[in-house]
């Protein structure tokens, strides 16, 4: 039994088998059924996280940092999240594949960003993209989704601005802060998003918007009170291990698992212990 089935028959909720859609998540929403999301930048990774019943798989910028080894995000180019959202879409059946929108492909005017967004829908076959921003990128936001493109926004902490702000603290402790990431919601809302990131605030804060806006909100450090919640893989799998923020839970150790896997390779090839006869032909 897969962890689909196990889900499907326990929760009693929403078909489990059935395409993910952007509708299906409002649908899930307004159900009160929790959305789960995961990152994923290859294309084992992405049928992995499917067939455990992941209901939308984000193609992060992320992948700069986990895949690229890079400080920040900022560094990943639109022809390499193209590539990577293209690996992992063609493993993905069930769930909704969102490409991020690296830095930079979205930031010089709502036409190139349109062009960009298209380019993610028809060479790497997501079936939405995200962008981060509030109320600023709401002209860009509204020139993509008339196209035809489903747009989920991300408030809070925004990865791609940590050049400016200098620091990955909580977001939004402020009242000021806190009031401005309500007005931006509401407003990515109104300009067409079909769901939201937000990350790193307050959980009551996080609580509050989700109840404020009808699109679903996701979480990523943001409580218990959002519709769903999601994590960057390699670090809920303890395969990226530079730091270790406070929301992220760990649910497997895959860093330590690997390199004790690598090592003691190393020995039996060392030792001529590998291949032995039963290896060989
Ligand atoms: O790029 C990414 O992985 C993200 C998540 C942190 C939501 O944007």
């Amino acid at each position: 039994m897969t962890a689909r089935d196990a889900h499907r028959g326990e929760s009693g909720g929403l078909p489990q088998d059935r395409k993910v859609t952007t509708h299906f998540l409002q649908r899930m929403k307004d159900r009160g059924e929790k959305i789960c999301a995961l990152t994923a930048y290859d294309h084992l990774m992405g049928k992995l996280l499917d067939e455990a019943g992941i209901d939308l798989i984000l193609v992060g910028d992320s992948a700069a940092m986990t895949i690229q080894g890079r400080h920040t995000t900022v560094s990943v180019t639109m022809d390499q999240m193209i590539y990577h959202a293209s690996v992992v879409s063609s493993a993905v059946e069930r769930a909704l594949v969102v490409g991020d929108m690296p830095f930079m492909s979205y930031h010089v005017n709502p036409d190139e960003a349109l062009r960009n967004a298209g380019r993610m829908i028809q060479e790497a076959l997501v079936e939405a993209v995200k962008l981060e921003g509030g109320e600023k990128v709401c002209p860009t936001i509204r020139r993509i989704v008339d196209a035809g493109i489903p747009v989920m926004g991300h408030l809070g902490l925004t990865p791609q601005s940590i050049l400016k702000f200098g620091t990955y603290q909580v977001r939004a402790r402020e009242e000021a802060e806190a009031e401005a990431l309500r007005r931006d919601a509401l407003a990515l809302q109104d300009a067409g998003v079909f769901g939201l990131v937000i990350e790193k605030v307050p959980a009551a804060l996080a609580s509050e918007v989700s109840k404020l806006v009808k699109v679903p909100v996701i979480g990523i450090g943001a409580g218990a009170g959002c519709d769903g919640q999601i994590l960057v893989s390699h670090d809920m799998l303890g395969l990226y291990t530079k730091f270790h923020p406070r929301f992220v839970r760990r649910y497997a150790e895959l860093a330590e698992t690997m390199r004790a896997a690598f090592g003691r390779y190393a020995e039996d090839v060392r030792s001529g212990d590998f291949p032995s006869q039963e290896e060989s032909y």
